[in-house]
């Protein structure tokens, strides 16, 4: 079975050190040493250097919401992969909508970005997702097929394994909309069908995807619970930590289900 991956996206908040800090000494106590669902941080890259420290002794993974492909030079503004591992970080979440619609993100860099990421080691949690306009014109899956023969080109099986993929529909994020259980589930299906077609079935069994929009206590269950759904990456809700840690305790709950454990 898939462990589960709960990821808080951070985002550019919160807006101070002492606040961050907070917060990652909040979800730190109250995950304690619980590893039956993994469960990552994302803070905002200037805050990482301290919270990979306050993390110490914690099963929790830190990871940066961006970076760029190349290895080292003068790309003034831009972080590499190295430097992330260097500073403590298990992961990276790479073409986020935010990025691929706000900074124009194409595929070819997430593309890019995912080689460097997994030659140094860290996991990318790669992001995937409809517009509300693509959607609404039946263009998801289309839109899916483009965004995944892009952003995972030239991958080999044993390289997909260790890819995480997120999939968040566009018109679902920061907008208090989530997909339905069965609307997202329905993509994740589809998106482990193209897996196994390009990869084979154990790599496409093997690859976590995890859920993204709206996430919120109240709807993780339901989300969680579905069989394609491995977990979540939550923005909003990630920056309380009562609500985020709520949504990790659901992600142990959907965990229980899956493995037919009753209690
Ligand atoms: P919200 O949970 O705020 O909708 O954000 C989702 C997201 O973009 C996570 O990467």
């Amino acid at each position: 079975m898939r462990a589960l991956l709960i990821a808080g996206n951070w985002k550019m908040n919160p807006a101070t050190v002492a606040a961050a800090a907070g917060l990652a000494r909040a979800v730190k106590a109250g995950v304690g040493q619980e590893t039956t669902v993994h469960i990552v941080v994302c803070p905002a890259s200037v805050h990482l250097s301290l919270i990979d420290q306050i993390l110490e002794g914690s099963p929790l993974g830190l990871g940066g919401q961006n970076m760029h492909w190349k290895t080292e030079g003068a790309y003034t503004g831009e972080l590499s992969a190295a430097m992330l591992v260097d500073i403590g970080c298990t992961h990276v979440i790479l073409g986020h909508s935010e990025r691929r619609h706000g900074m124009g993100e194409t595929d070819r860099m997430v593309n890019d970005k995912l080689m460097a990421a997994l030659g140094v080691g860290l996991i990318p949690i790669v992001c995937l997702g409809e517009t509300k306009d693509e959607r609404l014109g039946d263009r998801t899956e289309a839109v899916l097929l483009t965004q995944l023969s892009g952003s995972l080109a030239g991958l080999e099986p044993e390289a997909m394994a260790r890819v995480v993929l997120a999939y968040e529909p566009v018109w679902a994020i920061g907008t208090g909309l989530t997909a339905s259980p069965e609307q997202a589930q329905a993509a994740h299906a589809f998106i482990r069908g193209w897996l196994a077609q390009q990869f084979g079935q154990a790599t496409a069994d093997h690859v976590v995807v995890q859920y993204g929009g709206s996430v919120k206590p109240d709807n993780a269950l339901e989300l969680l619970s579905c069989p394609d759904i491995d977990g979540a990456l939550v923005g909003g809700a990630s920056l309380k930590a009562a609500d985020f840690l709520a949504i990790t305790e659901c992600g142990r709950q959907a965990a229980r289900r899956k493995s037919g454990k009753t209690h």
